[in-house]
Parts: C-alpha cells; sequence; structure tokens
C-alpha cells in the first residue's frame, strides 16, 4: 500500500516536471520563431487623405495611417510615392532618409530604395506598395 501511495506521487511529479518543461520550451521557442518568420501583411483599401502632402518639398516624406498600417509617402521629382511604414523582416517601423534616399530600418540595419526595393539587410522582400492619387490638389492613399 505504502509503494503504490510513492509511485503515484512519483508520477505525479513526473508529470508535472514534464508539463514544466513543455510550458519552458514553448516560452523559448515561440519568441524563435515569431524572429525567423516576417513580418505578417494586412491592409485597408480605403482612401485616406494625406494632411499637408501638397506642402511636401521634393525629396520629403510624412506619415499617415491607413486602417492599421503607418505609410510612408514620399514627395518625388516627378509625383508621390507611398509605402507601408512596416518591415518585412520584423515588423518594425522604417523611416525615410532624404539625403540617402532610402528607407532604412533601425531594427536591423536594413535599408530599401525609393521604389521599396531591399538594398540590404535581412528583410525577405520590399516594402508594400500604396496607390496614391491626387485630387483637386489633395493627395490621397490606399492599398492596392
Ligand atoms: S525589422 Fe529587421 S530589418 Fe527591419
Amino acid at each position: 500500500m505504502q509503494y503504490k501511495q510513492k509511485t503515484s506521487r512519483r508520477g505525479f511529479l513526473d508529470w508535472l516536471i514534464g508539463l514544466c518543461s513543455a510550458i519552458s520550451g514553448a516560452a523559448m521557442t515561440i519568441p524563435s520563431l515569431m524572429y525567423l518568420w516576417p513580418a505578417a501583411q494586412g491592409g485597408e483599401s480605403s482612401n485616406v487623405e494625406v494632411p499637408g502632402a501638397e506642402n511636401l518639398s521634393v525629396g520629403t516624406s510624412t506619415k499617415v495611417q491607413v486602417g492599421p498600417r503607418a505609410v510612408i509617402v514620399v514627395r518625388g521629382r516627378d509625383g508621390y510615392v507611398a509605402f507601408s511604414a512596416v518591415c518585412t523582416h520584423l515588423g518594425c517601423l522604417v523611416r525615410w532618409d532624404p539625403g540617402k534616399k532610402q528607407f532604412l530600418c533601425p531594427c536591423h540595419a536594413a535599408a530599401f530604395d525609393d521604389k521599396g526595393q531591399v538594398v540590404s539587410g535581412p528583410p525577405p522582400g520590399p516594402l508594400e506598395p500604396y496607390k496614391v492619387k491626387e485630387v483637386s490638389g489633395k493627395v490621397f492613399v490606399s492599398s492596392i
């Protein structure tokens, strides 16, 4: 009888240690997988006015929120271009560097050219482009 009770206690402790090991393993594995997994894509299709875009000088940028996504609008010589500000590596926000004419990600030193293509760094793909429309002097951005 006493032997059976020890076996039962031992079984419970084995089960408890196994459970703790599984939780610890998951706690270490999930962040590792999230690091390796490219940032999830998402978007909104509605037209959003870019406030003050008409006052931007050539080569400068502004940010606007389109649905859940931050979008960078850059005024070029031939008009405006817009890209998601979310880096395709792990989702950090990129910024426009007017001197280099590149989008730079501060997290892992990635660079994207003025067409959103990866120049350097670990991102698996280009920045998501957005559609830009000019109507009566106002600038609107929407997902493609
Ligand atoms: S999040 Fe890693 S390079 Fe942008």
